[in-house]
C-alpha cells in the first residue's frame, strides 16, 4: 500500500512518519522546496523530539521519502493524506484557500483514473468543508473522501500519533472505513466510525473543550489570588474527581499555539454564521487574550512604572519542548513590556531564533543562557516551563539579580525554596506572598 502526504508541516512530517514506522511506504509532497531538501536529509524543519531519529530510520529504510512532485506521488498512491495549514483570515475565518486549491488539483488529476483511492483529510476544517468534498468527488465516485482529524500535541507528537487516545473516521462508505482500518491495523486505539460532520466537530470540541478547562483556571486563579486560595491545590483537589481528572487544569498565562487560539476563533465564527453563538467559547477568548496583561499589572503593582526597568523573561515558545512561538503568551509580554519601555532580556532553549524573527530591537536583548538573561534585572518572568528552568542554580541568580523578584507564569518553580534563599515569589492565583 502507498500512501502520500500532502503537506509537511506539523501534522504532515509526523503523520509521514509514524505510518512509515508502522508499515506502509510513505511519500510526502511539499511546495516548499526548501523544506523537502532539508526533510530528504533526515531532518525536521520543526523541533520535535525524537522526530529527527524516526526521520533518519524510515529514510533509510526505504519506508520515507519527500518530493515536490504532486502529480507522480499522487498518482502512485492509493491512500492521500491531506495536512495543508488552515490558518485564520482577517475574520478569524478558517483561511482555506490552499486547502482548496489542493483539492482541486487532486480532482483534476485524480477523478479520471479508474483506480479506487482513499482521499483523508486530516487539515482542520469548518464543519461541512469534507462534504463538500464529498460533493466534488461525486462524479469519481472510485474516491472515498474520508475526514480524520488530528490530536497530536507539539512536543509529543510522534508519540501522540503512534499511541493516540483515539482514531477519529468519519465517511460515507465501507470501504473506506476498511481501507482506512487496514492502514491503521498496527496502532492500537479506540475508533469512532461516524459521519464526515461529526468527526470534523469532535476535532473542534475537544480544542474548545480543553481551551474552556484553562480558561476557567486562569479566571478562577485570579479570584484566587483575591481570596488567599492556592489554585494549584485546588486543581490537584479538583483532578482527583474522575469525572472532572487531573489534565489541562494548569492555571498559567493562558493557551497559546497554532490551534487552539485559531480553532476557537474558527468555531466561534462557524456558530455566529448560524446564529447560534457560543457564549461560553467567547468569554473562553477573552480570558485568554486577558490574562498576560492581568498579569503584567500584578508585575507594576511590586514596581510601578515599568520604564527603564530590567525585566527577564524565561521561555519564549508556547509551551516546553517546542520551538513554536505561535501566539505564545511571551511574545505578547514582549509586545506589552516594549510599549511600557521595559529594557527586556529574553532566553529560551530552542525558540530564540524564531522569536527574533518577528521581535527584535534595541529594547530586547537575547542571551546565550538564562544566567545572563537574569543578571542584573528588577524581575525574572517565568513563562514556559522549560526543565531547564526548573533546575536553574536559583542561589546563583539571587546573587545576580538586582531585585530578587522572581514572576511564575506557570506556577512551576519550588516557590518555598525559593522564598527560603530570600526570593519574593509571585505566581499565578496562589495569594502573593503566601507560599514564601
Ligand atoms: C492541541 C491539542 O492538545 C491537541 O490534541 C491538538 O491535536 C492540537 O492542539 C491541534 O489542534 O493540532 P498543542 O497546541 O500542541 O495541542 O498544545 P497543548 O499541549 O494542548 O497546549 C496548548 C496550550 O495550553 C499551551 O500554551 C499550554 O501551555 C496551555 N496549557 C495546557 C495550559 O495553560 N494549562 C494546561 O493545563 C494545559
Amino acid at each position: 500500500m502507498k500512501v502520500a502526504v500532502i503537506g509537511t508541516g506539523y501534522v504532515g512530517v509526523t503523520t509521514g512518519v509514524a505510518l512509515a514506522m508502522s508499515g506502509p511506504e510513505v511519500t510526502g509532497v511539499d511546495v516548499d522546496e526548501e523544506k523537502i531538501r532539508l526533510l530528504q536529509t533526515g531532518k525536521s524543519p520543526i523541533y520535535e523530539p525524537g522526530l529527527d531519529e524516526a526521520l533518519v530510520d524510515v529514510i533509510s529504510r526505504g519506508k520515507l521519502e519527500f518530493t515536490t512532485d504532486h502529480t507522480v506521488a499522487l498518482l502512485s498512491a492509493q491512500i492521500i493524506f491531506i495536512c495543508v495549514g488552515t490558518p485564520s483570515d482577517q475574520e478569524g475565518r478558517a483561511d482555506l484557500r490552499v486547502f482548496k486549491d489542493l483539492i482541486d488539483q487532486v480532482h483534476h488529476l485524480l477523478c479520471h483514473d479508474d483506480d479506487e483511492r482513499i482521499l483523508v483529510i486530516k487539515s482542520t476544517v469548518p464543519v461541512g468543508s469534507n462534504d463538500q468534498v464529498a460533493e466534488l468527488f461525486s462524479d469519481c465516485p472510485q474516491i472515498h473522501v474520508v475526514s480524520n482529524p488530528e490530536f497530536l500535541r507539539e512536543g509529543s507528537a510522534l508519540q501522540d500519533s503512534l499511541q493516540p487516545a483515539r482514531i477519529v473516521m468519519g465517511a460515507s462508505s465501507t470501504q473506506a472505513f476498511e481501507r482506512l482500518e487496514q492502514l491503521y491495523k498496527n496502532i492500537e486505539a479506540p475508533r469512532i466510525k461516524t459521519s464526515r460532520l461529526n468527526a470534523e466537530m469532535i476535532k473542534y470540541a475537544s480544542n474548545a473543550f480543553l481551551s474552556m478547562r484553562i480558561s476557567f483556571m486562569n479566571e478562577l486563579a485570579r479570584l484566587s489570588d483575591k481570596l488567599g486560595t492556592d489554585i494549584s491545590i485546588i486543581a490537584t483537589g479538583m483532578g482527583l474527581d474522575s469525572r472532572i481528572g487531573p489534565e489541562f487544569l494548569r492555571a498559567g498565562l493562558g493557551y497559546g499555539g497554532s490551534c487552539f487560539p485559531k480553532d476557537i476563533i474558527a468555531l466561534l465564527s462557524i456558530a455566529e454564521e448560524r446564529d447560534e453563538p457560543l457564549t461560553i467559547l467567547y468569554q473562553v477568548a477573552k480570558v485568554n487574550e486577558q490574562q498576560p496583561t492581568w498579569f503584567l499589572q500584578k508585575l507594576e503593582q511590586r514596581l510601578g512604572d515599568l520604564a527603564n526597568k530590567r525585566i527577564a523573561l524565561l521561555g519564549l515558545s508556547f509551551k516546553p519542548n517546542t520551538d513554536d512561538i505561535r501566539e505564545a503568551p511571551a511574545q505578547k509580554l514582549l509586545t506589552i513590556l516594549r510599549e511600557k519601555e521595559a529594557l527586556i532580556t529574553a532566553y529560551d532553549p530552542v525558540a530564540m531564533p524564531n522569536m527574533q524573527r518577528v521581535l527584535s530591537g534595541e529594547q530586547v536583548t537575547y542571551t546565550q543562557t538564562p544566567y545572563e538573561a537574569v543578571n542584573a534585572s528588577d524581575a525574572v518572568i517565568l513563562c514556559t516551563e522549560w526543565g531547564e528552568f526548573l533546575e536553574l542554580d536559583y542561589e546563583r541568580v539571587y546573587h545576580i539579580m538586582r531585585k530578587p523578584l522572581i514572576f511564575d507564569g506557570r506556577n512551576a518553580l519550588p516557590h518555598s525554596e525559593l522564598g527560603k534563599i530570600g526570593f519574593e515569589y509571585v505566581g499565578i492565583g496562589n495569594q502573593v506572598g503566601s507560599l514564601v
